[in-house]
């Protein structure tokens, strides 16, 4: 082997291990930069109010607003949920979300059922499904008072 050729094969061997190892230092880099796009949006714990402001409720719809982080995205979500007052410090709290296609539903008190507008879903006091296509009940949220202030769980 010439001097000529050694030298170009040493050239094309340093470029080609210079570009392996690049390579090798930037997937992790390129892992940390895009790894926030599979991650799913964590839980959190949200303000309803002070407990004394909903004591005694029943079926009160309460709005609330939330940071969510989906990804790179942050937004402000709004949400309402019904909220009943159980006694001994117990609480109930259901997403309006219906479960068949996600419309809104609503508490009717004189039916003592959320009913859902868009297909005719009628769900019961505990959230079952009673009528309509709705696979499975309301989703009961989970709740905690903290320092006198009731926080749902959302998703
Ligand atoms: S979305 Fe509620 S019944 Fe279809």
């Amino acid at each position: 082997m010439s001097n000529e050729s050694r030298r170009s094969f040493l050239q094309i061997a340093s470029a080609c291990l210079g570009g392996l190892l690049s390579l090798a230092a930037g997937i992790p880099l390129i892992g940390f930069a895009i790894s926030p796009a599979w991650k799913k949006g964590e839980s959190q714990w949200v303000d309803l109010g002070l407990v004394d402001r909903l004591k005694d409720s029943r079926f009160k719809k309460v709005n609330f607003t939330f940071t969510a982080k989906d990804g790179w995205v942050k937004a402000t979500k709004k949400r309402s949920v019904y909220v009943t007052d159980l006694g001994n410090g117990e609480w109930s709290v259901f997403s309006r979300t219906c479960s068949h296609l996600g419309c809104l539903v609503r508490w009717d008190e004189n039916k003592e059922s959320f009913l859902c507008p868009c297909h005719g879903a009628v769900f019961d006091k505990d959230g079952a499904v009673v009528e309509g296509p709705p696979p499975e009940p309301l989703q009961k949220l989970e709740v905690k008072v903290e320092a006198g202030v009731l926080y749902v769980k959302e998703a």
